[in-house]
């Protein structure tokens, strides 16, 4: 099992799930966040150094799939939250040690389906 974290523009949320969902994945969190990437958008001296003001809105989707669904999933993302532009986001993947479904207790793979 892989935990896949992408950040994306809001704006793309939608097309984002709807995606997965047709894809049969449809388990997910959403979770709106604020960050920064490469670019600076906007700098201010404070206490004698440049800090970076300005963050951007973002949505972190994140899904656990199984490994056979990780590059569907991946696939998906990108297809539907890129712009061509800075700014388009980033997916992050991690490995999941288990997973439980509180209802029937059923553990790992079986837990996610
Ligand atoms: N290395 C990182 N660690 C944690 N969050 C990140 C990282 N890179 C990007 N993010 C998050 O993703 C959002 C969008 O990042 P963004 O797409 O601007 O990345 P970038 O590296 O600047 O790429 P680009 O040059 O395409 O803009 C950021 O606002 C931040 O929330
Ligand atoms: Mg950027």
């Amino acid at each position: 099992m892989k935990k896949v974290e992408a950040i994306i523009r809001p704006s793309k949320l939608k097309d984002v799930q709807q995606g997965l969902r047709e894809a049969d994945i449809p388990c997910l969190t959403i979770v709106p966040v604020k960050g920064s990437g490469l670019q600076k958008s906007y700098t201010e001296r404070y206490r004698g150094t440049e800090q970076s003001m300005i963050l951007q809105t973002r949505i972190m989707i994140m899904c656990i799939v199984s490994d056979s669904n990780l590059e569907k999933c991946i696939d998906i993302i990108l297809d539907n939250a890129s712009e061509g532009q800075v700014g388009d986001g980033k997916i992050f993947i991690y490995p999941v040690e288990d997973a439980i479904r509180i209802r029937t207790r059923t553990r790992g793979i079986e837990a996610i389906k």
